[in-house]
């Protein structure tokens, strides 16, 4: 069995690089080859195998392989996450929505919302943006005897990380970024340290398993918005453009994808047009 982190000879990382991009898509570049041996020794610890070739068999082996892979992908990615990650985004995600209850109130019908957060991790993205959804002023609709229907889903392809997200349950020092008034209507005390949203928030929310890589599979459902930010860094430019493409085949039209600022550079969309807020890197599906 191995008891240290021999290195992983250049040849031998080149193919692991393939294995996990065919798998995943994910790219590790030659800086995270320290990483990337870290994880897979802990793999073969846990299955006392004895080295990375073994390993790497057994890995495209039926389902041993299959089901070893969940283990893997746990271990490859980066689950770090908060809630209202980036401020101006969900700003941006409410002024869309007000404007969305303004359109209804003219349309004189019931307005609806679907939101998709892709690569949600351990669900406080999906969750800041359910609070946005909850927390609009809906006066007016009510009073004209309208409707509001929200719903987020959110998709990862971490097993545990969505197992976390489903639970809801978060450390006290997470919710810091939040207004306290959200924190004491939004989420129940379960412990000294740990807080849970509420049952309303988690009914609204769904956490699917997903790989990005295969959307194209994945059944169609279009949503009004796609929030998908600190996902597409993992991937080389052109399977990040392939990534796009599928979350714009689901953006309904007037629909907004918001990205992470800088993620992506020279990309262009013949449906899409570039929202006008320089703090976001957003777009909005022509009609
Ligand atoms: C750094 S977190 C970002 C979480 C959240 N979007 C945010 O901005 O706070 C990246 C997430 O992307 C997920 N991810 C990475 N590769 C993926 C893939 N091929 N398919 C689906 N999710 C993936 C990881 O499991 C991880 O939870």
């Amino acid at each position: 069995m191995l008891s240290r982190l021999p290195d992983l000879p250049g040849e031998e990382f080149g193919r692991w690089q393939k294995l996990i991009q065919k798998y995943s898509g994910i790219w590790i570049p030659e800086h995270r080859k320290t990483f990337l041996q870290t994880s897979l020794l802990r793999r073969i610890r846990a299955h006392k195998l004895a080295d990375y070739a073994s390993y790497y068999n057994k890995l495209q082996n039926g389902a041993w392989g299959s089901l070893e892979w969940f283990y893997l992908i746990d271990h490859l990615t980066v689950h770090e996450t908060s809630f209202v990650r980036h401020g101006p985004s969900f700003d941006l995600v409410k002024r869309f929505s007000e404007a969305r209850i303004s359109e209804a109130l003219k349309r004189e019908s019931d307005c609806k919302i679907q939101v998709w957060s892709v690569g949600c991790s351990t669900g406080e993205e999906a969750y800041s943006l359910a609070l946005i959804l909850e927390n609009l002023d809906k006066q007016e609709l009510r009073r004209a005897g309208l409707g509001f229907y929200y719903g987020v889903t959110g998709l990862d392809i971490s097993l545990p990380a969505l197992q976390q997200a489903r639970e809801g349950v978060f450390e006290a020092r997470k919710l810091s970024a939040l207004a306290p008034r959200l924190v004491s209507e939004c989420f129940e005390k379960v412990s000294d340290s740990e807080y849970r949203i509420k049952e309303e928030f988690r009914k609204r929310t769904c956490f699917v398993r997903g790989n990005l890589k295969e959307l194209r599979q994945a059944p169609r459902h279009n949503y009004d918005i796609i929030f998908c930010q600190n996902v597409l860094i993992y991937f080389q430019p052109q399977t990040r453009v392939k990534i796009l493409d599928e979350l714009v085949a689901r953006l309904l039209p007037e629909g907004i994808l918001v990205l992470g600022p800088g993620e992506v550079t020279d990309w262009k969309h013949p449906d899409l047009v570039r929202v006008d807020d320089k703090y976001c890197l957003a777009y909005q599906r022509r009609v």
